[in-house]
């Protein structure tokens, strides 16, 4: 797989064999998070609710596949304890919520989506896994980036992002075995990686850097 866009640190993920991410997230997109700690923490705490959702929307989309379904319903669990866990940060630290609009990474995402089945469930796995993995590979950068009250929660938080999106991967393996899903994944975290990794008007949790960073 071609990774275009590697920046020097190795973060985490990208480069790692399993990981689906083509591009490291560039280090002017987690200087604006330590700068903008208030509003990362508000749309993580709507990304972990999303997560949930999103979990879900795929029980209920795909009730038939019942492997799919209790494991996403664990998962949807997971997301929502994440949510009372950044929910509980916020209140310490005085954070208060704030309406958001919605950014453009997921919104991009879903316009890749195929509309007709068995290919949609295949891309809603497989941009499920891209969106954790991301997510992953934030956590730690920032793990080692912001203060040690934000840092402490982002570096248990990993963990459990990386069970994710690996999670996802093997279900849309099974979706497509014998590696016939790849060259699909390969399309859809081009484009993951270029909204990840391009200037990007608002600041979010999964952004590129926002315009004017440097
Ligand atoms: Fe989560
Ligand atoms: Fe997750």
């Amino acid at each position: 797989m071609k990774r275009p866009n590697r920046s020097a640190r190795s973060a985490a993920l990208v480069g790692d064999e399993t990981s689906p991410l083509l591009a490291c997230t560039p280090a002017s997109w987690v200087e604006a998070a330590a700068e903008r700690i208030p509003e990362l923490l508000v749309d993580h705490a709507n990304c972990e609710k999303k997560a949930a959702s999103t979990a879900l929307a795929l029980i209920f989309a795909y009730p038939e596949d019942r492997a799919l379904a209790v494991a996403l319903s664990k998962l949807a669990r997971e997301e929502l304890k994440h949510f009372e866990q950044v929910d509980r940060l916020m209140r310490e630290l005085e954070v208060p919520f704030v309406r958001q609009k919605p950014g453009r990474y997921a919104a991009e995402l879903r316009r890749c989506l195929h509309s007709r089945e068995p290919r949609r469930k295949l891309d809603l796995l497989l941009v499920s896994a891209l969106i954790e993995a991301r997510s992953c590979e934030r956590f730690d950068l920032l793990a080692e980036r912001l203060p040690t009250t934000v840092a402490g929660l982002y570096a248990g938080l990993r963990e459990s992002e990386a069970r994710h999106f690996e999670r996802y991967l093997r279900f849309a393996e099974s979706e497509l075995p014998g590696e016939a899903w790849r060259p699909r994944l390969e399309e859809l975290a081009a484009v993951e990686a270029e909204l990840a990794t391009t200037p990007d008007r608002d600041f979010r949790f999964h952004s590129g850097p926002p315009s004017g960073a440097r």
